[in-house]
């Protein structure tokens, strides 16, 4: 029956996750997490998915941006390494996961990152997300047995790359995400919207059951996407990928929940202050 492969996420699911940290950890203990992302126009969506990746606080950041947007999105960070797109920059390098995305979208985009995308998604040795444009230069086919790959598409994302209608993928989300995720591989799919879902060609889906309409609003995607590689990139938190990824999209939503009950009107920056210190609780039954 369709409804037993579905799994509700409960806050009281991640009562002991994110595990504490050893009180003799050093910042190489917590990885260092490449994003590339931004491009002329998109600024904004580097900038707002470097800010979420410190929400989960991995070891070290940079972000890799094309040189058109450099100057305007390294004056808008501080513990966060900003550097200009270049072949001479080795990727995947020392980095403990890659994010691509989001922002990638300009028609003077170097050729070379999508290339490189290509290639590290079938080849890179560490976890890789892929959101927003960049979700069009995912090469379908096998990934590494062993790594990470997780796509986080919109329903509108979902369509173009099933070749199908948004319609058609809201209609069945479910079918949405085991057909993209036997495209890639077998990847991780996170389909957003009101009850994201989150699963695999086989396998659980589960469902997230926080968030709320405030979320509707452009960015709110490019800081889940930062948050869920900030915690993709920390070696502590790798083991469990599939509680990792539940809990960066309840605490997105978590979040979002939170600012809504106490501040109305809030915006998009503020979700990013907020990310990160909602606290799962039991719900009583
Ligand atoms: N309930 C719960 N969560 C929601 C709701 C809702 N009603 N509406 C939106 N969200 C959440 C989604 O689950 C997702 O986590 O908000 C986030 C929105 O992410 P995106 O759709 O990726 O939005 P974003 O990228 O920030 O902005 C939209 O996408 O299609 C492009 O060009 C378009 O610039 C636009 C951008
Ligand atoms: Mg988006």
């Amino acid at each position: 029956p369709i409804q037993s492969e579905l799994c509700w996420t409960l806050p009281e699911d991640f009562l002991d996750w994110p595990p504490p940290r050893p009180v003799a950890a050093h910042k190489g203990t917590f990885g260092h997490l490449a994003i590339v992302a931004g491009s002329t126009g998109y600024h904004g969506a580097a900038v707002l998915a470097a800010r979420a990746a410190q929400r989960a606080r991995p070891g070290l950041i940079t972000l890799i941006t094309p040189a058109s947007v450099y100057a305007v999105v390294a004056s808008q960070l501080q513990a966060v390494m900003v550097h200009p797109w270049s072949a001479a920059h080795p990727l995947p390098g020392r980095y403990t996961a890659l994010l691509f995305g989001p922002g990638l979208a300009a028609a003077d985009l170097p050729a070379e990152i999508p290339a490189t995308l290509a290639r590290l998604w079938q080849e890179a040795n560490v976890p890789i997300v892929v959101d927003a444009s960049a979700l069009d230069h995912v090469p379908r086919g096998p990934i590494p047995r062993d790594a990470l790959r997780v796509l986080t598409p919109h329903p509108g994302e979902a369509a173009r790359l099933l070749g199908t209608t948004t319609n058609e993928v809201q209609s069945n989300r479910v079918a949405a995400v085991r057909a993209l995720s036997g495209q890639f591989g077998g990847a991780w799919i996170v389909l957003k919207g009101y009850q994201t879902l989150i699963g695999r060609q086989h396998g659980p889906i589960f469902v997230n059951p926080s968030g709320n309409p405030d979320l509707a609003q452009g960015g709110s995607g490019d800081v889940l996407a930062g948050y869920l590689a900030g915690l993709c990139a920390q070696p502590p938190l790798q083991g469990d990928p599939e509680r990792l990824i539940r809990y960066a999209v309840w605490q997105h939503g978590a979040a979002a929940d939170a600012l809504s009950r106490r501040h109305p009107a809030w915006v998009v920056e503020d979700l990013v202050r907020t990310l990160g210190r909602v606290a799962p609780h039991r719900v009583a039954s």
